[in-house]
């Protein structure tokens, strides 16, 4: 599939739109169309619905050592500015960019790729930001530029190997920038922050300085007390959140796979720390069996563990859910969600002082005077099981996941061509968005096949009785294989068709997505039909 069909689809159709779109946009921002707001909304739904609110919490699960509790909250997206010296993303949540002298442009480092070449005795890395498909021709048309060749020269350019990130190459005054004409323009890496900065009421200066989250995971952190001392959940548990986060990213790309605002659904899940390697698993591969079940195909998705020497010393693990996305170049993954093992350095850091991840057992980071460098809350934030007397900080598993992210994903999956043939029975291409039923904006249409001869009467009673149910739509306008197509595009499952029969025996006919078979329901039973559907 090719991303640009997609990008153009969102558009037409209403998915996605670039974030103020008639000042010219504003990079690494987009908004959710009257289609994608509902596609959006359901991905986070299902999530919600899965993990929090459907969980049956009196029934071992397959995989799971014992019964255990869900429960959500909503924390704010600005959050006392020590939440955040004391989760180390204050100090520690960088990534590395490098400036252009030349172009004085920016770029992230790491996503920076080139090719070496050679031409009129000189060798060179030609760089570029381009995405997998248009990467061979963005260094073709630098390189020709900066060896002062034409298009017909091109055969003079002795490439060598393949593209390869510019982390590994060590020489940067053999480097052709992105956007240069001349070697050696790019600084050394240097780190930037990658939170947002805002100010709190009138004060100005660090004393009002605060931050948007970068994660929504700190907010659950803050509150494992308060939902301790209000509920009567106990260990094992989890904490479910939704919501915003902020990261101003040095180059958002790839449409909304990396933006500067974006939607979590993130789980803490507290547990005794000898239990805790059976529930890192369990979780794995229960959020891996999510992703499948709504859709995802098996052989663009992936479950990749980290290396051992990957891995923080306090953690026995982490995996990403990984996705083949149509812009990475062929073999690359793109992270869907991490599963992370993370021991008890959160609650120890927000209860004692920010930990120094490097020490072993886990210390308190200390200033030049021996104090805290970041003091903790100094609240108590370990947990006496009432049963058997223990007191202990419990373990963390955290399966955090994208919800722009998935719904990115499952746009992709969608996206298909076929053919099939039209009223004359000559074949054309479908554009078809094949969403699960439970994704799909629109659940049904219900069309009449004529505007006239009471049709419109008849569909518009069914539409009225489904509307309470599902998100319906009704459409009389235009021809119904165009009315159908739009359907098609929109992803939606079934399509009702009233017509002259209809009038006679009381029946409608009922349209598949996907294999495009049509039934005749009689008109009472097309609420329970498509609930049925819709279940199966
Ligand atoms: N609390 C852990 C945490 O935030 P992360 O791997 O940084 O971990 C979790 O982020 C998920 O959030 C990612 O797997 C991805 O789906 C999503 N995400 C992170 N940065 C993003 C960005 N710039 N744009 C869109 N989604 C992003």
């Amino acid at each position: 599939m090719e991303m640009d069909k997609l990008v153009s689809l969102c558009k037409r159709r209403g998915f996605l739109f670039q974030s103020s779109e008639i000042y010219g946009g504003i990079n690494g921002f987009w908004d959710y169309g009257p289609l994608g707001v509902e596609l959006k909304r359901n991905v986070k739904e299902a999530w919600w619905r899965d993990m929090v609110s459907g969980h049956d919490d009196l029934t071992v699960h397959d995989g799971a050592p014992s019964t255990y509790e869900m429960t959500g909250l909503d924390c704010t997206i600005i959050m006392h500015p020590q939440v955040w010296k004391c989760s180390g993303h204050y100090d520690l949540f960088h990534d590395h960019m490098v400036d252009c002298k030349e172009s004085q442009k920016r770029y992230r480092y790491d996503q920076i790729r080139g090719r070496w070449v050679t031409a009129k005795g000189q060798k060179i890395f030609a760089t570029t930001m381009a995405e997998a498909s248009e990467e061979q021709s963005a260094v073709e048309r630098s390189t020709l530029k900066f060896f002062n060749l034409r298009n017909k020269h091109l055969d003079q350019l002795q490439w060598d190997g393949d593209f390869m990130p510019l982390t590994e190459v060590e020489d940067n005054d053999m480097v052709l920038a992105p956007d240069a004409k001349t070697l050696g323009t790019l600084t050394e890496p240097r780190e930037f922050n990658l939170m947002f900065k805002t100010i709190i009421g009138a004060l100005s200066g660090e004393e009002g300085t605060a931050f948007l989250r970068p994660e929504t995971a700190q907010g659950i952190f803050v509150n494992f007390k308060n939902v301790l001392d209000s509920t009567r959940v106990r260990l094992p548990f989890g904490i479910a959140q939704t919501g915003k986060s902020f990261r101003n990213e040095i180059t958002p790309r790839n449409f909304t796979f990396r933006s500067r605002e974006f939607e979590q659904m993130e789980i803490e899940f507290f547990c005794h720390p000898d239990q805790s390697q059976q529930w890192y698993q369990y979780w794995r591969d229960r959020r891996m069996q999510w992703y499948t079940d709504m859709g995802l195909d098996g052989e663009r998705l992936q479950l990749r563990e980290h290396h051992e020497d990957e891995l923080s010393h306090y953690s026995t693990g982490t995996a990403d859910i990984e996705y083949a996305f149509p812009f990475m170049p062929p073999g690359e993954y793109g992270e869907l969600e991490g599963i992370a093992h993370r021991g008890d350095f959160d609650l120890r850091s927000h209860m004692e002082g920010k930990l120094d991840p490097n020490t072993n057992p886990l210390e308190v980071e200390t200033n030049e005077h021996g104090q805290p460098k970041w003091r903790g809350s100094g609240k108590d934030l370990s947990y006496r099981d009432d049963l058997s007397g223990e007191k202990y900080v419990p373990h963390v598993i955290e399966p955090s996941a994208g919800a722009d992210r998935a719904t990115l994903a499952f746009l992709c999956e969608a996206y298909t061509e076929d053919e099939v043939p039209d009223e004359k029975g000559n074949m054309q291409v479908r554009t078809v968005m094949k969403f699960h039923p439970r994704l799909a904006p629109i659940k049904a249409a219900v069309f009449p096949l004529v505007k006239k001869d009471g049709m419109p009467e008849v569909a518009k009673k069914i539409y009225s009785e489904l509307k309470p149910h599902f998100n319906v739509f009704y459409d009389e306008k235009g021809a119904v294989g165009r009315r159908y197509r739009r359907q098609d595009e929109a992803g939606t499952p079934y399509c009702i068709t009233v017509d002259g029969q209809t009038l006679d025996d009381n029946t409608v006919t009922i349209r598949d997505r996907d294999s495009l078979v049509q039934d005749r329901i009689p008109v009472d039973q097309v609420v329970k039909e498509i609930q049925d559907r819709l279940q199966s």
